[in-house]
């Protein structure tokens, strides 16, 4: 269960940041990167759509962490129930969060509330797959792959610390080529 190697460039800036909101890891999955930062001693909310994800991430907390030390909260989270048009229904809505980690998961109508939902001096950590992925397997979706410079436009109005677009290796690449066409920024608010 690796985490991101994003997340160890981005390591010193979460652990520094002014706030003393958690980091929200969006769409967690297994927790392979919300647990990283509960192991460098940083607070970390895990949320995903899945109680199973939740589940596990809670009892690989259990096997490897002293539970009551541990700093994670669990937040059971439809992320794309932005049919509705009021502003205070949007899962987002009235959160904050000294950072916000994105990985694997796109979904653009969250782009804003990701932007504002993370407090003034605090972190975007985003890293999915590229438009140049289905050459190399899944996802093959265009909602789920990010056009060229998409990121770094978005983040714009942002102080970039690190973007890049390119073509990584990846041991779990469904493709025998072991390759993934991967999106990063690491992005800090004015
Ligand atoms: C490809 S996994 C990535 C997991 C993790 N971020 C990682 O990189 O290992 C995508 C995750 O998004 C979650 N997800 C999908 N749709 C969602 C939604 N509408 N709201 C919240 N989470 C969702 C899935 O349950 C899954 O855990």
């Amino acid at each position: 269960m690796n985490h991101s190697p994003l997340l160890e460039k981005a390591i010193e800036l979460l652990r520094e940041v002014n706030s003393e909101e958690p980091v929200l890891d969006l769409a967690c999955g297994n927790g392979r990167n919300g647990l990283y930062l509960i192991n460098q001693n940083i607070d970390v909310v895990f949320s995903d759509i899945k109680e199973s994800a939740l589940e596990q991430v809670k009892s690989t907390l259990i096997s490897h962490h002293d539970e009551d030390k541990s700093s994670a909260k669990f937040w059971q989270v439809d992320f794309e129930q932005d049919s509705f048009e009021q502003e205070e229904l949007k899962p987002l809505a009235g959160k904050s969060f000294s950072a916000i980690i994105v990985f694997r998961y796109l979904h653009r109508s969250l782009f804003e509330q990701i932007k504002q939902a993370v407090t003034a001096g605090g972190y975007v950590v985003y890293e999915t797959f590229s438009v140049d992925q289905p050459q190399f397997g899944r996802p093959k979706n265009p909602d789920f792959l990010l056009r060229h410079g998409e990121l770094a436009e978005l983040f714009s109005d942002w102080q970039i610390i690190h973007s890049f677009e390119g073509i990584i290796d990846a041991k779990n690449a469904d493709a025998e080529s072991g390759k993934q066409a991967i999106a990063q920024i690491i992005a800090r608010k004015p």
